[in-house]
């Protein structure tokens, strides 16, 4: 095994990293940021990674969401709070409607950086470079905000831990108490999908009244009061990753402490480049998007570089294909991995593959699209016998039309009535729910075979 240290990935190629102009004022940054509090524990890593590894296993199911990009201008604690609410709702579905408990991970508290299809972008007749996050630069189509500025990481560091410490606060502090189901409504919810949750939350009052009755409440039950609540963000600002790593001083390994789990984005995830290189020595689960220009061959030494111990819950796949091209890549991808007998989660993300262009001009995602992807995704591996594990979704407690369709009907005309994200379109709560729903519902069908999943595993 070739010598891994913070380091050795600058010796890599590296895609999709800024350039700074004033590296001087860069390295001031990065040597301030090594010394600030770690924003996650080793323990809590090792315990999402734990819980993960109940995933592979078919015992349990990964949910994934957030925003695409957080920003500075959306961060506000009804924001955080909003999302917070869906997560939960969602996984309330999930669990209660298909029986599987859910592991939840935002993609929150650090959510920056973006890697870009195109490195400028033109208006009106001028060209800029492109936006790639609020951690390196502006939004604003100006020369000067695009200019990648070190000082950012300051303000995304305090962002996230802030963030991060109203998450732990919602989480263990009451806001989680299934007798508050009721509370985690919002407003704009529509009726048809309303009306589905409703059902669950009699469900779960019937369930706690029954509880109740045999003496087991929330006061005394910590897990009827509590939700373990996991961070994650895409791995790609290096610079800032190395600085946020740090030795557990319990076991003398090396883990990421910006996030719980981080993820190789689809365009960084070449064997021999920097972020692959980097990933592979930290300690925290990993993700890997997997896209259609992944080889089979080349995903075995990605998961035999990034988890050369085969260890249950390292590894999650995310794939993401678009809708119509589900059956033509993940089978093969399923097939070799199978053969290889190789640990790994397979989540879904039905966003990035089923990006389009609304003829007003907006990136959008037609709802339809996000559910056919997850549709084909369950059918793959109910064929090949292996369990759909997890879903990956760009999403927002807030009212936005980002996402064309789903109950509410939204068309390309109204996506600019609350377009707000900083980069990819998101599902707004509504959509959200709503893909819970028919998740649990292919949950269910496919149950039959997980149950065989886990006989074979155990
Ligand atoms: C993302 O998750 O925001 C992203 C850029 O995804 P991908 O790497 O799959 O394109
Ligand atoms: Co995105």
């Amino acid at each position: 095994m070739k010598k891994w240290n913070l380091n050795s990935w600058t010796k890599y190629p590296a895609k999709h990293l800024p350039v700074y102009q004033d590296k001087k004022e860069l390295d001031l940054v990065l040597s301030k940021v090594k010394k600030y509090p770690p924003l996650v524990f080793a323990g809590e890593t090792r315990s999402l990674k734990k819980a993960l590894a109940d995933v592979v296993q078919g015992k349990a199911f990964l949910l994934q969401g957030g925003d695409c990009a957080e920003s500075f201008a959306e961060f506000h604690p009804d924001n955080i709070r909003d999302t917070f609410k869906v997560i939960l709702q969602m996984s309330l579905v999930l669990t209660a409607s298909a029986s599987v408990p859910v592991v939840k991970v935002g993609r929150i508290a650090g959510q920056f950086s973006k890697p870009r299809s195109a490195p400028t972008e033109k208006k009106e007749g001028k060209e800029l470079p492109s936006y790639l996050g609020d951690n390196i630069n502006g939004m604003e189509f100006s020369e000067k905000a695009r200019i990648p500025d070190a000082k950012r990481l300051f303000r995304a560091y305090s962002q996230s831990a802030s963030t991060l410490n109203l998450l732990r606060a919602f989480s263990q502090g009451g806001f989680a108490d299934l007798r508050q189901v009721h509370l985690w409504n919002l407003g704009f919810i529509k009726d048809k999908t309303k009306g589905k949750y409703k059902e669950i939350e009699d469900k779960i009052s019937d369930a706690l009244a029954f509880m109740e009755s045999c003496g087991i409440n929330s006061d005394n039950n910590r897990r009827l009061r509590t939700v373990n609540f996991y961070t994650s963000h895409e791995a790609l600002l290096l610079p800032f990753e190395e600085a946020m790593t740090r030795v557990d001083s319990t076991t003398g390994e090396y883990h990421d402490t910006s996030a719980h789990l981080v993820w190789i984005g689809d365009r960084t995830r070449q064997l021999d480049g920097a972020h692959v290189e980097f990933c592979r020595g930290i300690k925290n689960p990993l993700g890997l998007k997997c896209g259609p220009t992944l080889k089979p061959d080349e995903l075995i030494k990605l998961c035999n570089t990034l988890n050369p111990e085969n260890d249950p819950g390292r590894l999650t796949l995310i794939s993401r294909f678009g809708a119509d091209n589900v059956e033509k890549f993940l089978p093969k991808l399923i097939k070799t991995i199978k053969k290889e007998g190789l640990n790994v989660v397979w989540s879904c993300d039905p966003m990035h593959g089923n990006t389009i262009k609304a003829a007003t001009g907006f990136k959008t995602r037609p709802f339809d699209s996000v559910l056919k992807e997850v549709q084909n995704f369950f059918a793959v591996h109910q064929t090949e016998g292996t369990y759909a594990g997890g879903l990956h979704v760009e999403m927002t407690g807030q009212d936005v039309t980002e996402c064309t369709g789903g109950a509410q009907k939204i068309s390309e005309n109204e996506l600019s009535s609350r377009y707000r994200t900083h980069c990819d379109p998101r599902l707004n709560a509504d959509q959200a729910l709503e893909l819970a729903f028919l998740i649990s519902e292919e949950i269910k069908k496919n149950s039959k075979y997980s149950k065989k999943i886990i006989q074979a595993a155990s």
